[in-house]
């Protein structure tokens, strides 16, 4: 089913004129809540954007990506960013041992916002983009926007940042699936060989 629903799924840009009902916007986002995070510490905030000045405003936050503006609907995976950041320091110097010194003597603000654990939103937004699709609405994943702008329309408050937003919608158009390497090419077998 899963496999059903990934090899039919793109990106998605053009939208139908159709609201999303709020059943199917809680179904979404009870699929986001659902995900597993470090520690289980869920460091995030989903920002859901239905009023279109505001939807509008965020597409030119998203350095002009003016199809975003016609969307019906936004979801703003925000991150919070950890304040006693010296354990993730900590953390991401048992994974690269060999930067000790430039992680920890990096700006605190800094490193903080570079090292926001917002990749862990990645997986709440793959089940929301799962669950909408299950429900026929399609998706695109936008990371190329500025942050200080978009949390500033947001009103987030400082220990929060957008990491991702997914713009959601009925598909305008066939969908059409981009072609993905082959399995080949991107699995390997104990030792790395490509
Ligand atoms: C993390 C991430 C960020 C992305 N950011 C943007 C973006 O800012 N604007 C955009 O039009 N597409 C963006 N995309 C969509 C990609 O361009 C798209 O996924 C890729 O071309 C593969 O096409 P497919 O999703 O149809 O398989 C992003 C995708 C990912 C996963």
């Amino acid at each position: 089913m899963i496999l059903d629903i990934l090899s039919n799924r793109c990106s998605v840009r053009m939208f139908r004129e159709q609201t999303i009902p709020q059943d199917v916007i809680d179904y979404i986002l009870e699929a986001g809540r659902l995900s597993p995070s470090g520690g289980n510490e869920q460091p995030w905030a989903f920002g859901l954007v239905t009023e279109r000045r505001l939807i509008e405003a965020i597409s030119c936050a998203a350095y002009n990506q003016k199809w975003i503006g016609r969307a019906p609907l936004l979801i703003v995976l925000c991150t919070r960013v950890v304040e006693d950041e010296r354990g993730a320091r900590d953390i991401q110097v048992s994974r690269f041992p060999e930067w000790k010194e430039e992680i920890l003597n990096a700006d605190k603000g800094f490193y903080s916002r570079m090292n926001a654990e917002e990749h862990q939103t990645k997986i709440p937004g793959t089940h929301m983009v799962l669950a909408a699709l299950e429900h026929g609405i399609g998706s695109t994943w936008v990371s190329y926007f500025n942050v200080g702008e978009v949390s500033k329309l947001l009103g987030l408050p400082p220990e929060y940042i957008p990491s991702e937003i997914l713009v959601f919608g009925y598909p305008g158009g066939e969908m059409r699936p981009r072609p993905k390497k082959n399995r080949e090419e991107v699995v390997f077998v104990n030792k790395f060989n490509k």
